[in-house]
């Protein structure tokens, strides 16, 4: 009896934490988001330009990472796009960044990047040029 009790038991801990992890990684809300505080800004345009731009190039326009401007991420679901910067993409050099951004964060610089509107560093060195697309 004491045996079934403690099996029940730890069958109930397990689904427990089989349910806890079947939650989607990411619960985004819709509509956008209230926006980092102006330091926290600040900080995230500048891993935008020095770490994503490592890769994403300068103006964003793609170099080892596929190009992160308004035209390449236009109808591209935000939530997946989201999940690729909070996870990183699996067998890419795409990083998961889910160490430094909060969800909320990600979904922030999602909406400001398929805006054509990404953080900038400081109005005098940009991280990316206001209309880099349409710039010769
Ligand atoms: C070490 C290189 C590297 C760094 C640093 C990096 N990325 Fe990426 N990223 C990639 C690569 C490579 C891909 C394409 C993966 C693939 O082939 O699917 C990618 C894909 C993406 C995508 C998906 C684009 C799409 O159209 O599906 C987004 C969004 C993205 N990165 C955002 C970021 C952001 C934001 C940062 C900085 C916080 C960042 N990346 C930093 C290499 C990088």
């Amino acid at each position: 009896m004491r045996n079934g009790l403690q099996r029940l038991l730890f069958l109930l801990a397990l689904a427990w934490v089989l349910v806890l992890h079947a939650r989607p990684l990411t619960r985004l809300e819709s509509g956008p988001v209230p926006a980092p505080l102006p330091a926290r800004q600040m900080q995230i345009a500048h891993w935008l330009r020095d770490d994503c731009g490592a890769c994403h190039g300068l103006t964003l326009k793609g170099g080892l990472g596929l190009p992160l401007t308004r035209e390449a991420l236009a109808g591209k679901p935000a939530q997946s796009l989201v999940q690729t910067v909070l996870q990183g993409r699996p067998g890419t050099a795409m990083p998961p960044w889910a160490p430094f951004l909060s969800e909320r964060e990600a979904q922030w610089l999602i909406e400001q990047l398929q805006a054509g509107t990404p953080p900038a560093v400081s109005p005098d060195s940009p991280a990316v040029p206001a209309s880099s697309s349409t710039t010769p």
